[in-house]
């Protein structure tokens, strides 16, 4: 039985819009190319969108889950100066890099493309041509630092300095964002500005730039805004983001910049220039969805029919909120405009922040050579998602969680329950479901299939608000009414003095086992792969728990989710129990020097281009 919602359409099969159906376009920030992900990049969008990807699917909704690496810019270009190869060489390694462990941590893409594509050029310079064709654009020169050293033009990552902000000032702000204070910089705004690369001084130089007149959109975005955090109940970080940005007023934002590695301006003037990150990044998401299907439009043209739903952290919220729109309504085409905004906060480490410039934290590859599994993983990031503050990784908290919530509760639970029925007759059910009529007027049962329907309705509700961590206990709620019912039923006993009643305990206990494993598919689909397994079962659509239209008053009742007379497969403990040693020698082994784990990451995405190179993919 593989994962029911993988290998999901794309090449000559690609999903596209169905009127009259609930179509989901799900992004997630595109990560940048030139870093191994950390944890905290993986549960701020990939893992997040992922679990609301599934869900949808669950659900029954026509959902995509567009994402991808973003590679232009001086970030990529650094690292291929440090790394002394091609900025497309750096790309192609990374990129590999990134959709192996996403892969590793079972993020159901639909597509996971990237940005250097010639359909990213093609998209880019044609929104730019009606951008300037409707006047949006203005021409200015700008003031930019130049590294006499380095003989460059600084921009952005390029450039340290204090941040100009009073109530910050911040030692290592970049040039174009202080990741203190979240606030958009231009290099020049730097107090003590100095080239990232050989820490002399620059001077500042005047160029011609093109610039994105902002100011221009005002009413236009307010309105959007204004409407669409109420429609699509955005966050309140996301809110507070946004309207940060628009109280400091809106200001032209340069689109172009003086670099090689990016897509090149299509004007006589800039064509030495190429465009800034920041305005060719999230066109990527339509890029990469016409890399999936020719009719991307169908998607991205189309506000009547599809709902938007884009994953990020939170420095990035006024790029989707303000730049992007602006960019969309600069065409005068009818964009489907983002609807609803999932924000999260940073999931900082043991002793302190990850940091994708310094390579301070736990790398995507670390988890993997744990050898905890994903499921484990996917579930402490989970309950642990920074959704309205900063979150804290700490290993005596991933062990508390894997040892009491999932091996004592939830396995325990399940395990319970499968291999009682798996025991041979006489002692059990010989694998075979028993009947169970009755469940209705036994009052235990009936008690618990109240409680259980009140459970899945709160979680549906928070599943659709994308409060994912919230939905995620109520699951695990489910699991403790299952213990809880097991308990007081006493069905050890009823087995030898009541068999009708332990078979309605047993029939009711095994439907609870699946309705975990379908609810809790989103967040753990290795975790829910085994439970099917293992009832021998396939997964289905959240119709069981509800009707197709989400109605509960018509949902089956737990006992009626597996029939009598099905044989299970055979049951096995699901999670294993972290050690306190064990727990020891991993604080202890990913607490050397952060730059010793950069260094052992970037080994290990040498050998994966290695590998590439020799199978020529
Ligand atoms: O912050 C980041 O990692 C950016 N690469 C996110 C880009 S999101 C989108 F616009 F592509
Ligand atoms: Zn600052």
């Amino acid at each position: 039985m593989g994962d029911p919602w993988d290998g999901r359409g794309g090449g000559n099969n690609p999903k596209l819009p169905i009127p009259g159906k609930r179509n989901i376009l799900i992004t997630s920030a595109l990560p940048y190319v030139n870093n191994v992900p950390h944890l905290g990049n993986i549960i701020g969008c990939v893992l997040s969108a992922d679990v609301f990807a599934r869900y949808c699917r669950l659900r029954g909704y026509n959902v995509i889950y567009i994402c991808g690496t973003d590679e232009y810019g001086t970030a990529t270009e650094t690292k291929a100066m440090e790394e002394n190869c091609t900025p497309q060489q750096i790309c192609d390694k990374y990129h590999a890099v990134h959709k192996d462990i996403y892969n590793w941590f079972d993020i159901s893409f639909d597509i996971f493309g990237r940005t250097s594509t010639p359909q990213q050029t093609e998209i880019c310079q044609s929104i730019f041509k009606k951008l300037m064709e409707n006047n949006w654009l203005s021409e200015n020169m700008m003031q930019q630092l130049y590294c006499e050293i380095c003989e460059r033009f600084l921009a952005d990552r390029l450039v340290e300095g204090i941040c100009p902000m009073p109530d910050c000032n911040y030692e290592s702000a970049r040039g174009d964002q202080c990741e203190k204070c979240g606030r958009l910089l231009n290099p020049t705004e730097l107090k003590d500005p100095k080239c990232k690369v050989c820490q002399t001084t620059p001077q500042i130089r005047d160029t011609d730039h093109l610039f994105l007149e902002l100011p221009l959109f005002k009413e236009k975005l307010e309105e959007y805004i204004n409407n669409t955090s109420v429609a699509g109940s955005w966050s309140q970080n996301a809110i507070q983001a946004t309207h940060a940005w628009l109280k400091e007023g809106l200001k032209p934002r340069c689109i172009t910049r003086d670099l090689k590695w990016g897509v090149s301006v299509p004007h006589d003037k800039y064509k030495d220039k190429v465009f800034y990150v920041w305005y060719d990044a999230p066109i990527g998401y339509v890029s990469i969805t016409s890399c999936y299907t020719t009719d991307w439009e169908k998607w991205w043209k189309n506000p009547q029919d599809v709902e938007l739903y884009q994953f990020m952290g939170k420095d990035n919220v006024p790029f989707h909120t303000v730049m992007f729109p602006s960019t969309l309504i600069g065409t005068g085409e009818n964009w489907t405009l983002m609807k609803n905004i999932s924000v999260t906060e940073y999931l900082n480490y043991e002793a302190g922040k990850f940091s994708k410039s310094k390579g301070v934290g736990v790398f995507g590859n670390d988890a993997k050579d744990t050898n905890i599994p994903t499921e484990v993983w996917r579930y402490y990031l989970l309950t642990n998602r920074p959704e309205v503050s900063d979150t804290l990784f700490t290993w005596a908290d991933l062990q508390a969680k894997l040892n009491n919530e999932l091996l004592n509760n939830l396995g325990n639970f399940i395990n319970r329950v499968l291999s009682f029925i798996a025991k041979p007759q006489g002692l059990g059910y010989g694998s075979i479901i028993p009947d169970g009529s009755g469940a209705e007027s036994h009052w235990l049962t009936k008690t618990l299939a109240e409680r259980i329907g009140t459970y899945v309705g709160q979680y549906i509700e928070a599943m659709e608000k994308v409060k994912l961590k919230q939905a995620l206990r109520i699951g695990i709620s489910i699991s403790s009414e299952g213990n809880a019912y097991l308990q007081e039923s006493q069905f050890w006993k009823l087995y030898k003095e009541d068999q009708a009643s332990c078979s309605i305990v047993m029939r009711t206990s095994v439907g609870l086992v699946y309705l975990l494993a379908c609810v809790l598919e989103p967040f753990m689909p290795s975790f829910s792969l085994k439970v099917l397994r293992q009832l021998d079962f396939p997964i289905e659509k959240l119709h069981l728990i509800g009707n197709e239209n989400g109605d509960l008053k018509s949902a089956r009742k737990p006992w009626e989710f597996i029939p009598a007379g099905h044989k299970i497969g055979t049951p096995e403990p699901i999670f294993k129990e972290l050690k306190d040693e064990d727990v020891e020698l991993f604080r202890k082994k990913f607490s050397g020097s952060q730059a010793d784990r950069v260094v052992k990451a970037e080994a290990e995405a040498r050998k994966v281009a290695e590998q590439l190179e020799k199978t020529k993919i």
